[in-house]
């Protein structure tokens, strides 16, 4: 049976889950407290860059299934189930800011009427839904709510996707109280339809899908950390990180998938999500010291790639420096802990100049360094009389550069390649000293 769902947060999850949640034919309204953000939502138009996410979005809203509101209590207290889908950013100490979904479960208290559903998708510490529980018990009778941890696993960029085919569900309950067993039956209905398509559906308890969902981002940048240092190691010793990693990844238990490297992880998630985990195990007196230490890694891995440009330059000061690629990733406008920001001030603090290019991201790069450096429509522009090209990001275009072209453009010969995407040995044939991660 289809459910009447309220999604708290228009984000990148709370939108890609009410687009996704009406697609399975549930009636679903998408709430925030910025106006003008559901104006735009309300007529169609995405506001995020995700792949497929606009088309699906007008056939919902079209099939009237999907809305958008400023009113959240009204629409809370016309659902079964709640979603919440607000942000949890990290805060000075390293632990997760809770204050927009203490703001959401206020709201939910205020607005809940009749049996809901309470479904958290924000990334929330271990023991949070249990404190949503008593939080709302407060105020509500015991009975009148179950509460759902249901973590999202997707990918910026490939979120609608992952939305439809994920590798698994993940549903966190109460599987002490009956209510949680009430819960665990509507749940089944939102999700019918990827039910059927036998997606597994993990049940468990509420703290344990908490943690899946930290276990499995620290995992992932643990593996990333770990081949950056291998590709480190594989420099060193005259060896190629790429016959390594795809070897390593032919052992069914290893998977070559995360082991690419580069100059080291970062997004709204995985840097986050890291130094979380390692402020829940201080707090539970557990030390993370595996976590502790990929954080550190990591961090050092993005210095690695700029002292990699100022050797190769012989020093920074009035260099200039050709930086292809600004997001974090390839396929979004997110710099949000993009190498690219701490790559290009270290380069900026040696005196070199930087012009900068990116398909997405240069907006977003603007508003934090401003007229620092100078920013250009296509690669070739911004590689015009530079001493090194650095690719930082690993954008498809930057594959097939005409490296030719980029010779007669450059004052001078460097290229340090931070995502290996270039072919060393036309660079090297072409005249240019090529230097890449760990071969
Ligand atoms: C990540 C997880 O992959 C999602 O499953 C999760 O839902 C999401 O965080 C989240 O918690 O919301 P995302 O941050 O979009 O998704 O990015 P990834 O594609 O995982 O990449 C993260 C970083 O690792 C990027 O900087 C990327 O360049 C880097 N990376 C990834 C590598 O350096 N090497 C690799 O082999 C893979």
């Amino acid at each position: 049976m289809a459910q009447e769902i309220t999604v708290i947060g228009t984000g990148y999850v709370g939108l890609v889950s009410a687009v996704g949640l009406s697609d399975f034919g549930n009636r679903v309204t998408g709430v925030d407290i910025d106006a003008e953000k559901i104006e735009r939502l309300s007529r169609g138009e995405p506001v995020i860059y995700e792949l497929g996410l606009e088309d699906y979005l007008k056939r919902n809203l079209d099939s009237g299934r999907l809305k958008f509101s400023t009113d959240i209590q009204g629409s809370i207290a016309k659902s079964d189930i709640v979603f919440i889908a607000v942000g949890t950013p990290e805060s000075d100490d390293g632990s997760a800011d809770m204050s927009f979904l203490r703001h959401a479960i206020e709201d939910i208290a205020e607005g809940m009427d009749g049996f809901t559903v309470v479904v958290t998708k924000s990334t929330v510490p271990v023991g949070t839904n249990r404190w949503i529980g008593d939080q709302l018990r407060k105020r509500a009778p015991q009975g009148q709510f179950a509460v759902v941890s249901n973590p999202e696993f997707l990918r910026e960029g490939k979120a609608v996707q992952d939305f439809f085919h994920p590798d698994r569900l993940v549903i966190g309950y109460d599987t002490e109280r009956p209510e949680g067993a009430r819960a665990r039956g509507l749940m089944e209905d939102v999700y019918r339809a990827l039910y059927l398509i036998e997606t597994p559906i993990v049940w468990c308890n509420l703290e344990t899908a908490e943690l899946i969902k930290y276990a499995s981002n620290a995992f992932l940048a643990t593996k990333i950390t770990f081949i950056n240092q291998m590709a480190n190691l594989a420099e060193a010793c005259g060896a190629d990180i790429h016959a390594i990693a795809k070897t390593m990844g032919m052992d069914g238990r290893i998977s070559p998938k995360f082991l690419h490297p580069g100059p080291g992880y970062g997004g709204s998630c995985f840097p986050k999500d890291t130094k979380a985990i390692v402020s829940t195990g201080d707090n539970v007196g557990v030390e993370m010291s595996v976590i502790r230490e990929v954080i550190r890694a990591n961090d050092a891995q993005k210095v690695r790639v700029a002292e990699k440009i100022e050797k190769a330059l012989g020093g920074l000061h009035d260099k200039t420096v050709a930086v292809l690629g600004l997001a974090f990733k390839a396929e979004t406008d997110d710099i949000r802990e993009s190498p690219a920001i701490r790559i290009v001030e270290h380069l900026l603090e040696g005196g070199a100049h930087v012009r900068a290019h990116d398909p997405e991201a240069m907006d977003n790069f603007k508003k934090i360094f401003g007229d620092r450096i100078s920013y250009h429509d296509d690669e070739f522009t911004a590689i015009e009389g530079s001493d090194c090209l650095a690719i930082l990001t690993e954008w498809n275009e930057f594959r097939n550069l005409d490296l030719e072209k980029a010779k007669r453009l450059m004052k001078g010969s460097c290229i340090v390649d931070a995502r290996n995407t270039l072919d060393r040995e036309q660079a090297i044939a072409l005249g240019f000293s090529y230097t890449g991660i760990g071969r």
